[in-house]
């Protein structure tokens, strides 16, 4: 029999318990299920109750994908996990899980880097990347503008990262202070829509520069609500003009490094990339540059399994080296290749 093995990826490097099943590119069948709304009321990820929940989900969300997909377990030829990065324990049970399957089935087990899973997860949609590409990582954690070549096989080079907070960290934090409720990306981007995004003139930092800086910016949207007290806060106009400060800057640098490296195709991935504006303005910018724009559908945006087995499947076809069954999880690994294969 020809053809190259379904690939089991399994995710649960945060809050979200994702299985994914692909083949060839092509996404089978996924599942994800969230803890999201149990760490609402703390307004952030409380790691003990992601880990516990990790644990339940497991199986009920591998079984799922597998339900969708229309395979049985003795199907999966490989298993793919997020070995990092992420919160510690969380990843330990998502790596338990794939290291179990894997051994049981007698197939080969690989570790992802959380964020190439984000990055592959546009080729379930898209197909493959063109060589080179531009990235632009936005999540809750990460900010990251890359330019990606052969994801299986090279170095993944940065052109710039954040320097302190992550735009969606950003967003989450400024929509508490605005009392929006967690998480605060979507918050934002819904009261933003009835505001307006030239209210407020808060700052672009770094222009001139591919790295990020958005402490300031939460500095200046928290100075902003601290001067209207006793008053009512324009929220809508807050969320609209931060949502256009973030949004410019990540677009603005991201099609600058396209022209600046001769690149034809700009590929926005992560929770963050789910921002209407986000993606409108890239579109826009991208149209004027004269450059092709690959967002994912939203559902890929955000965390799942399927994007770590499509990297798992890009590694199982480059012939890639299985990681060890002692291999371990590393919570703060750089990006540096797709694969990741910490040491036991
Ligand atoms: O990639 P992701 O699901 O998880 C991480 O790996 O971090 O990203 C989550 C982040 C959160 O900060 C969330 O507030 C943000 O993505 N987010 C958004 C939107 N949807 C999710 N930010 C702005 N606008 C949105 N529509
Ligand atoms: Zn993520």
């Amino acid at each position: 029999m020809g053809g190259s093995p379904i690939v089991l990826g399994i995710e649960s490097s945060c809050d979200e318990t994702g299985a994914g099943l692909v083949r060839d590119g092509r996404l089978l069948g996924h599942a994800v299920a969230s803890s999201m709304a149990e760490h609402a009321r703390y307004g952030g990820v409380v790691p003990e109750i992601a880990s516990r929940s990790h644990l339940h989900a497991l199986r009920p969300v591998i079984r799922q994908a597998l339900g969708e997909a229309g395979l049985a377990l003795t199907d999966v030829g490989a298993v793919a996990v997020t070995t990092g990065p992420g919160l510690s324990g969380a990843l330990q049970v998502g790596l338990a899980g794939a290291k179990g399957l894997a051994y049981a089935l007698g197939v080969p087990l690989y570790g992802v880097h959380h964020l190439a899973g984000h990055v592959a997860a546009d080729t379930l949609a898209h197909g493959p990347l063109p060589d080179p590409c531009v990235v632009l990582i936005v999540s809750g954690g990460h900010t990251s503008l890359l330019l990606v070549r052969d994801l299986a096989r090279e170095p993944i080079v940065h052109l710039g990262d954040t320097l302190d907070d992550a735009a969606g960290e950003c967003f989450d934090k400024v929509a508490r202070v605005f009392g929006l409720p967690y998480p605060g990306g979507p918050a934002i981007d819904r009261t933003a829509r009835a505001g307006d995004p030239r209210a407020v003139p808060f700052p672009r930092p770094l222009p001139g520069s591919y790295d990020f800086s958005f402490s300031g910016l939460k500095t200046a949207a928290a100075r902003w609500a601290e001067g209207h007290a006793g008053r009512e806060l324009p929220v809508a106009d807050g969320a609209a003009s931060l949502q256009e400060a973030v949004a410019d800057v990540l677009t603005r640098k991201a099609v600058a490094a396209c022209a600046e490296y001769g690149v034809g195709t700009l590929v926005v991935v992560g929770g963050v990339a789910a921002n209407s504006r986000v993606r409108s303005l890239a579109e826009e910018r991208c149209r004027a540059a004269d450059v092709t724009l690959r967002v994912p559908p939203l559902g890929l945006c955000t965390d799942n399994g399927a994007m770590i087995a499509a990297v798992g499947d890009l590694l199982v076809r480059a012939g890639a080296e299985p990681a060890p069954l002692g291999v371990s999880v590393d919570p703060s690994a750089p990006l540096e290749y797709a694969a990741l294969h910490p040491a036991a």
